[in-house]
């Protein structure tokens, strides 16, 4: 079989400070079964961006990885991908901001991938390149000669022609799309607007240019036999020993306003409100590693979370009860998935997400004796497969706190229900079922295309 080369900003070889988010996982599934090249963003800065290219190798991958310099990680990185591109694509247009500089960055930064990507491709390579930060590879790369098939996939939503356009080369943006084999989208919503977008940037007719949906998922089985297997550690053993026998909450999200954090803390002091006899009867875990906190709306969305956790404590919090507990800290996977088994409610609130893994695994990892509630956000990507979720409108917060309310006093044979028709879900569009039938559509697309 060829061998398989994906490309992306960030990889998931370990680093100091980085949350990985759905697509390392995602990714990483796929290289650790087929093998193969892995390239990507170091995840350092230093001066001389274009002297070397650093490989290693694990699990027989190999890593190759590139650093940035500190300019172009400002404007490309901070700039273009993280304040442009990202609250764009998520719809959250009044943190969107756009520099001229941020853009050529992001140009500069692309051609440095292809240019340092080239030679360590070989003839029968598959390309699978990921993210928003990424798109004008294929175009790049073409322009340097290569022949290979080139494949997409967007993990975040692709946003609405009319959004879009706030974006003063959005021309561009789906003209560069244009330069892929296959490009894969998590939701059909995101896939029409890209349909619609092609139609509106090519009113003659545009380029015959393949896509699908291919929803991400996780392997079901792996996640449940880690939660399981974590109830009997320390970490998951002394959580629960702290309840003091109370019922649990429980949110895990990047620290990044797309996921709603400041409203689900809100929604969360507008159940205490509002349900008087709940008080001191349960408690609210919210794990929220920092992620992009050198960029100016995600320190103010960390204020914003401190000062709504210290309100709601000081309020409400008794000598033996703590409302909410805040962590800004990362736990091992394996611990998270116990933490997620022993709540009874997962709380999942995004403002938009691509998808979200976190509602998956929070399903995945219940023990189906006795499953926890999920409440679901109706505008993450998982909704649409999820829909035996208490599914909410995050911005609705009265509806946010009372599916709170819901979720705890639902019945033990609706719980099972729920989660049975969950898990189904999850089995018809699993990890191995992303890759592999994205796979085999790149590889069907070149026959059709060429
Ligand atoms: C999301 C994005 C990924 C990104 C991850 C972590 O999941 O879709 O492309 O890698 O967040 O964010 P970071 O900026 O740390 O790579």
């Amino acid at each position: 079989m060829s061998r398989l080369v994906c490309v992306s900003n960030r990889i998931s070889l370990p680093r100091r400070g980085a949350t990985p988010g759905g697509l390392a996982v995602g990714v990483l599934a796929a290289m650790r079964e087929q093998g193969g090249l892995w390239f990507g963003w170091s995840g350092e800065t230093s001066a001389d961006t274009a002297a070397r290219t650093q490989v290693a190798v694990r699990d027989q991958i190999s890593f190759a990885t590139i650093d940035l310099t500190q300019t172009l990680y400002d404007r490309y990185y901070r700039g273009f991908c993280n304040t442009t591109l990202w609250p764009l694509f998520h719809y959250l247009t009044d943190r969107f901001r756009y520099d001229h500089e941020w853009h050529d960055a992001y140009r500069t930064v692309n051609r440095q991938f292809a240019e340092r990507l080239v030679p360590l491709l070989e003839p029968g390579d598959r390309i699978w390149i990921h993210d928003y930060h990424l798109i004008p590879l294929a175009r790049e790369l073409r322009e340097l000669g290569v022949t290979q098939p080139i494949g997409f996939f967007l993990h975040i939503p692709f946003p609405h022609l009319e959004v879009l356009r706030l974006l003063p080369a959005y021309a561009e943006v789906v003209r560069d799309l244009t330069h892929y084999d296959l490009i894969g989208f998590q939701t059909e919503p995101d896939e029409l607007s890209f349909r619609a977008s092609l139609a509106g940037v090519y009113p003659e007719g545009a380029p015959a240019v393949r896509s699908g949906v291919f929803p991400i998922g996780i392997d079901v089985d792996a996640v449940a036999a880690e939660a399981s297997a974590a109830m009997r550690t320390e970490p998951v053993r002394r959580m629960v020993d702290g309840l003091l026998g109370r019922p649990l909450i429980i949110g895990v999200d990047r620290l990044d306003y797309s996921k709603g954090l400041v409203e689900r803390f809100t929604a969360y002091q507008l159940f205490l409100e509002r349900h008087a006899e709940l008080r001191g009867r349960l408690t609210y875990l919210q794990i929220a590693p920092l992620s992009r906190s050198d960029i100016q709306s995600y320190s103010q969305i960390r204020q914003a979370l401190e000062q709504a956790t210290g309100r709601t404590n000081g309020r409400f919090a008794d000598t033996d009860w703590t409302p909410i507990r805040y962590l800004n800290r990362n736990f091992p996977h394996g611990t998270l998935m116990g933490f997620m088994r022993a709540s009874q409610v997962g709380l999942v609130t995004p403002l938009r997400d691509g998808m979200n893994l976190v509602a998956k695994e929070f399903v995945a990892a219940q023990d189906p004796a006795d499953p926890g509630a999920l409440i679901l956000s109706s505008l993450a990507g998982a909704a649409r497969e999820l829909t035996s979720a208490v599914i909410v409108n995050p911005y609705d917060l009265r509806g946010v706190a009372e599916a709170i309310a819901a979720a705890f006093a639902m019945p033990l044979a609706e719980r099972q229900q729920r989660h049975a028709a969950m898990i189904e879900a999850l089995r018809r569009h699993d990890l191995r079922g992303w890759y592999t039938d994205f796979l085999v559509s790149l590889e069907a697309s070149r026959g059709l295309l060429r």
